[in-house]
């Protein structure tokens, strides 16, 4: 594959079927990222962005086109955080939060534990480090979701809408929190989302999907220096970069 590049989707096409019926979901996807790039990609509901990242982890295979990463095999390499957050409920918050640690550093328990309850603070999940999945919030789901899958410090990590069931202050903060565990570690992110301003608040480029069958309208370049504080949303190359997303999103663009 081309240097530096870390992932990458190529002519991808993908269909289902639905009782008789074809559903091509993907119709010649490119995408790719660059080792420790961030990148965004956004689209209509169901026009194929689970089905994408599912194929990039390697979970299913297209049926043209090609996957390719840095490295071989991808499973176990690449993390995934699914769209509905995959908490295992027998497992207290702590210890899903810790099993990122576990099976992804490869710590032993108590020091993936150790290291899972120094995070839980920043996420506002602190006290509840005992609490199991079926007596959390949905959101408390998500951010713990994205504590394990980060954790794991996997080459590349696969964001499903990871922050979709948060209130938009609790976003914003994890949003930062996000930006910065991105800088420390510097792993290859795909991020999936429906928010335009957390795709350009977090990536380094965002893809723009049509509707089912998708295909990919727009690559745009996030070209905003980096940490991104706050206010960068409201800064006039932000908006300018929000309002053609929103074009191209419409099919204007
Ligand atoms: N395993 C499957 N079997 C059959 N059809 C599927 C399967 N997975 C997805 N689909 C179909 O593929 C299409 C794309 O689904 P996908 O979940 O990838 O969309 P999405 O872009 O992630 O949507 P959303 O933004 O709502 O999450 C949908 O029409 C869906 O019904
Ligand atoms: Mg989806």
């Amino acid at each position: 594959m081309a240097a530096g590049l870390a992932l990458a989707a190529q002519g991808i096409h993908k269909t289902y079927r639905l009782g008789r019926q074809d559903l091509p979901t993907l119709a010649g996807v490119d995408v790719a990222a660059a080792a420790g790039e961030f990148v965004g990609l956004i689209g209509p509901s169901g026009c194929g962005k689970s089905t994408l990242l599912r194929l990039l982890a390697g979970l299913e295979e297209p049926d043209r086109g090609q996957v390719l990463f840095e490295q071989a095999p991808r499973l176990g390499a690449i993390g995934l955080m699914p769209q509905r957050d995959a908490l295992l409920p027998w497992r207290t918050l702590l210890d899903n939060v810790a099993l990122g640690l576990e099976l992804g550093a490869r710590l032993s328990r108590p020091d993936a534990r150790q290291a899972a309850r120094a995070q839980l603070a920043a996420f506002g999940l602190d006290g509840f480090a005992a609490a199991y999945p079926g007596s959390l919030s949905g959101g408390m789901r998500q951010r713990g979701a994205l504590l394990r899958t980060f954790l794991a410090g996997k080459p590349a990590t696969l964001l499903d809408e990871p922050l979709g069931a948060l209130d938009s202050l609790t976003r914003t903060d994890v949003q930062e929190w996000l930006e910065s565990a991105w800088l420390t570690f510097q792993p290859t992110v795909v991020l999936v989302t429906h928010d335009v301003d957390e795709a350009i608040f977090l990536s380094d480029r965002v893809y723009v999907f049509s509707a089912r069958p998708a295909r990919v309208t727009a690559e745009v370049m996030v070209d905003l220096p980096r940490p991104r504080p706050k206010g960068a949303r409201t800064a006039p190359a932000f908006v300018r970069l929000k309002e053609r997303l929103l074009e191209e999103l419409r099919g204007r663009g």
